[in-house]
């Protein structure tokens, strides 16, 4: 009996000795923390070897990778985020993601990729988010985006774009952000963004757009911020009848857009930020509806309109030119008459392209009331139990290994070793989710109100929260590895 406790436990040993050898194994020029392998060395022309099969994130940024092959990460099944921004790929495999099923984010920007094969992603359905930008795709069409259903936000920023075929994005159905800023797009059609009911922010600013219909748009029902700058927009036209029901914040600055039509600004009912300097404004009393409509969204600040015609108002800031010249009805110059907006809900925020939403959150401090705080830390509470229930699990799990190695002080160290790692693996994954987070707080932020802690049990328990804090949103994602 004795005999067969000490082979047991031999086993037992060599297997640990054996994983934490795995563990420790780390491509040279690498820098590896628990699951997570970073080689951003600059000096990989390919993927590196000996990284531990176990990993779960990868990061090869900053490297001179020139393309992708088939089954290239399928030895790294694990892999939840890979990040290989900032080379030189320019061809990617139709079967380079075969094989890491798990990935949640995929980093491409700001490499060369001029042409991408069908269903290249549809290996990897699990994806939330996918980032193109600064390459050189010049059309999407469907194919591309096959079997991306769970995909929450897409990167295709400066690609050089020329055209985007008919329902592309019919597939990406949780799609709630979308970047196709700074490309050469002239023209979109009713189809386009067809089936993106979930959309919420969208990118089109410094495209080549000469008119807009918005008659194009309807189908995005849950929009709340769209990006028009830097186009050539002359017109803009409202097509059928249509009210925006979700959308908050509208920019139209930098374009050639002479006046707006009455049914459109009637359709703006929600809207509580818009941009619309930088364009060339007719002061004739045809502004008037748009004016009167911006006293009621604008606080006492002033919107740097500027009139580029008739002759004699040239040059001056609109509000200017309709009060001197008594243009418009009193009502509309005359603010007193008007309703005042309310503090929170109607105030125009000075447009900021870096932090496009950060307008979202302050919304709903009118809203804000204590037993939010209240609810806030029960959750809080709530969620550190079930954080000490896991660990409690997991430790049970092998209980007796532990205690037996402990009482032969074999393996004492290595065992302390292995815990650290475990302790260290558990902070990197909080720091990862913590990082995903800040790359995508933009979604994140937004409608994450009524959304509880969703714990999902597949060898690792998520948990999102947020808590409002008198004027603070705080937000937080834990991890935790059930091992
Ligand atoms: C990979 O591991 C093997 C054996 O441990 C070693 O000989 C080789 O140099 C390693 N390669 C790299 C790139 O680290
Ligand atoms: C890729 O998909 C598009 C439709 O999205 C289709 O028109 C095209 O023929 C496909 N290409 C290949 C090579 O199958
Ligand atoms: C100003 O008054 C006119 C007619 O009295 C009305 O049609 C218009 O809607 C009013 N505008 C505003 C902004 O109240
Ligand atoms: C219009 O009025 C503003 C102040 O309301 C004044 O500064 C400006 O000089 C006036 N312009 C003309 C052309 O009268």
């Amino acid at each position: 009996m004795p005999d067969w406790r000490f082979s047991c436990l031999l086993v037992q040993a060599a297997v640990l000795l054996l994983l934490s050898e795995g563990e420790k194994m780390c491509p040279a020029s690498c820098r590896c923390e628990g699951k997570i392998v970073y080689c951003e060395s600059g000096i990989f022309l390919d993927v590196p070897e000996n990284i531990t099969v176990s990993c779960q994130g990868l990061s090869l940024r900053y490297n001179n990778l020139l393309g992708l092959l088939p089954y290239q990460f399928a030895h790294l099944n694990q892999l939840i985020w890979l990040y290989l921004d900032h080379n030189s790929i320019n061809t990617v495999d139709a079967l380079a993601f075969h094989g890491v099923r798990r990935l949640k984010e995929l980093i491409l920007s700001s490499n060369k990729i001029s042409h991408l094969h069908n269903n290249t992603f549809s290996a990897i359905p699990n994806l939330r988010n996918l980032d193109l930008s600064y390459n050189q795709l010049q059309f999407v069409h469907p194919g591309h985006f096959y079997g991306l259903r769970k995909l929450q936000n897409l990167h295709l920023r400066s690609n050089g774009l020329k055209q985007i075929f008919v329902r592309t994005f019919l597939e990406c159905r949780s799609l709630e952000f979308l970047d196709l800023g700074y490309n050469r797009l002239r023209s979109l059609t009713r189809t386009t963004f067809l089936g993106l009911f979930k959309l919420k922010e969208l990118h089109l600013e410094h495209n080549q757009f000469s008119r807009i219909n918005f008659f194009l748009f309807p189908r995005l029902t849950n929009l709340q911020a769209l990006y028009l700058q830097w186009n050539r927009i002359r017109s803009i036209s409202q097509g059928e009848h249509w009210i925006w029901q979700k959308l908050l914040k509208l920019d139209l600055s930098g374009n050639d857009i002479q006046t707006v039509p009455v049914e459109a600004v009637a359709a703006w009912t929600s809207l509580t930020t818009i941009s619309l300097a930088g364009n060339s404004w007719d002061c004739r009393p045809s502004i008037c509806p748009l004016m009167g409509w911006l006293l009621t969204i604008r606080d006492t600040k002033d919107i740097s309109m500027i009139c580029s015609g008739p002759k004699r108002v040239q040059g001056e800031r609109v509000v200017d030119a309709i009060r001197n010249h008594s243009m418009c009805p009193d009502n509309v110059t005359d603010r007193k008459t008007t309703k005042e907006p309310t503090a929170f809900t109607r105030t125009i925020f000075p447009f900021n392209p870096l932090t496009p939403t950060t307008f979202i959150p302050e919304l709903q401090f009118e809203h804000m009331s204590f037993h939010k705080i209240i609810a806030g830390s029960v959750a809080l509470f709530l969620s550190l139990s079930l954080i000490l229930l896991v660990i409690y699990v997991s430790w049970r799990r092998y209980p007796n290994t532990m205690r037996q190695l402990q009482q032969h002080s074999v393996n004492h160290k290595r065992r302390k070793k292995s815990l650290k790692q475990e302790q260290d693996l558990n902070s990197q994954l909080q720091e990862y989710y913590l990082s995903y987070h800040s790359n995508s707080e933009t979604m994140d932020s937004v409608g994450n109100e009524g959304r509880p802690c969703t714990c999902t049990i597949s060898g690792s328990i998520e948990c999102e929260l947020e808590l409002l804090f008198g004027y603070t949103t705080v937000s937080f994602q834990l991890s935790v590895s059930t091992l």
